[in-house]
């Protein structure tokens, strides 16, 4: 290990040649034109109709109309010097009603955005799925079925066909922890359910899902094709080194991150997650050949990181400290783990707040690296939301947003030099957005969007982040 650099923040770092230089959406969260070109429901749609769910009643009707404007978000990313850029596909703009024919119109915004990025230098990365089930999908039975699975591998082929000529990266689920717990678990997510067990199948069921449809993806895709996923890991920390608090790090490692890096990289479910929550189900929803469908050959493994989670056990007759980060519900997104307390870390804190803690980042790159060093990393998603506000001559100064991102890439590059084969980063988000349950009361772009005008500012961050894209190495951000 390089011993910590005593001021990292001095030095200008280089990274590697043909590291990536991203940022990341959503199609949710940016798209809006949610009933045009034969688009249909997805549980998104449905989840902020349902009074007290998300922010005010905000919606993804029009978000910051990404449909429409695609052309000029091409151009400033053009404009920022990305050299990737990471988007997910609509399922329901797709394949209306999820198992329905496939939409030419929704296929040609793609294909014309894949066009667009590809003609502006812009290497287009896929996400197949980011949480907008087609409402009819989840009226069948959702994700804790096994039916979803299947639905999923055929979106994936279709899509696969459809773009696999311009579009070689691809991953197949965001977050699919958020999908099942806050999904199902808690219920801050669409669909809103709060029930353990449907929790748990869902987790079985969208790993197989993966595992599906990398293989459809691979059937349909030229040779050169990369096919990943991207977890949003919790880095964990025991509260105290008592060996209760270390057992609650264990349960949430099971349950967060093992629940799925077990089946996807290493052909099971791990033991204790079993034993964890033998007393809510017998898993008897995993069949024989499930594991096997589910390990599929990985090109490269996206890691999604924001801020470290710090647990530990309650003592018997009290209660939990609930303090997740993941909303506020009476029901837990964490099965197996009830007496486990979570608390604040400490340090500054984002508009989310969450921590600003990089030395989590460092620590999943390096324990991931070691964990299975043949497998290429992305950093696929990590930002800040602030509460960035336009001066009196209209600029956006950002510079909390700037110093959290120089902080994070300082942590990948030690991760890189400390043997961690990282080879992108992307940014969340190009464009202030649908922050899900927050509405748009949370600001994670690079780019100002003005809500009312939809016009759209790159932040004095954006500046920064253009020049360290264009030159591959990391300053510490100046003044604006
Ligand atoms: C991640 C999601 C992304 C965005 C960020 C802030 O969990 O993948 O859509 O909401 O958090």
């Amino acid at each position: 290990m390089t011993p910590p650099d005593p001021d990292p923040a001095a030095t200008a770092l280089r990274f590697p040649p043909g590291f990536h230089w991203g940022a990341a959406t959503s199609a949710y969260q940016i798209e809006g034109a949610a009933t045009e070109d034969g688009r249909t429901r997805s549980i998104w749609d449905t989840f902020c109709r349902t009074p007290g769910k998300v922010h005010r009643g905000d919606t993804g009707d029009v978000a910051v109309d990404h449909y429409r404007r695609s052309r000029e978000d091409v151009r400033l990313m053009a404009e920022l010097g990305l050299t990737a850029y990471r988007f997910s596909i609509a399922w329901p703009r797709v394949r209306p009603t999820g198992s329905g024919p496939a939409s030419q119109r929704g296929l040609d915004f793609y294909r014309r955005l894949a066009d667009d990025l590809l003609a502006a230098g812009i290497t287009p990365v896929a996400t197949l799925y980011h949480w907008d089930l087609p409402q009819e999908l989840e009226d069948a039975g959702g994700w804790p079925e096994r039916r979803t699975a299947e639905h999923f591998a055929a979106y994936a082929a279709l899509a696969g066909e459809a773009l696999g000529d311009r579009v070689t990266e691809w991953t197949t689920l965001n977050e699919p922890w958020c999908s099942a717990f806050l999904g199902y678990g808690s219920g801050v997510h669409a669909p809103g359910r709060t029930d353990p067990v449907a929790a748990l199948r869902a987790a079985h069921h969208l790993n197989l899902g993966h595992g599906l449809a990398v293989s459809a993806l691979r059937s349909v895709l030229p040779a050169d094709a990369r096919v990943s996923v991207s977890l949003n890991l919790h880095a964990l920390r025991p509260l105290t080194p008592s060996a209760a608090d270390r057992d609650a790090v264990r349960r949430i490692d099971a349950v967060g991150n093992r629940v799925f890096l077990g089946p996807m990289l290493d052909g099971g479910y791990p033991e204790d997650l079993l034993a964890d929550t033998a007393h809510l189900t017998d898993w008897s929803f995993v069949r024989p050949g499930d594991p096997a469908a589910i390990r599929r050959r990985l090109d490269w493994l996206g890691v999604n990181y924001y801020t470290p989670t710090v647990v530990s056990t309650a003592p018997e007759g009290t209660d939990p400290v609930r303090a997740d980060g993941h909303g506020a519900s009476s029901a837990s997104p964490w099965p197996g783990a009830d007496r486990v307390g979570f608390h604040q870390a400490p340090g500054g804190r984002t508009a989310m707040g969450w921590a600003v803690d990089p030395s989590g980042l460092y620590e999943l790159l390096t324990a991931l690296a070691r964990s299975h060093p043949e497998l290429p990393l992305v950093v696929t998603e990590n930002g800040a939301a602030y509460p960035d506000a336009p001066g009196p001559d209209g600029a956006v100064d950002d510079p909390d947003r700037a110093a959290f991102v120089h902080a994070h890439l300082v942590a990948v590059h030690r991760a890189i030099a400390d043997g961690a084969d990282v080879r992108g980063y992307f940014l969340w988000s190009l464009l202030d957005n649908f922050e899900w349950a927050y509405g748009y009361a949370k600001r994670f772009g690079l780019v100002h969007v003005d809500l009312r005008t939809l016009a759209r500012t790159p932040k004095s961050s954006a500046r920064w982040y253009a020049a360290v894209a264009r030159t591959g190495v990391l300053h510490r951000p100046g003044p604006a």
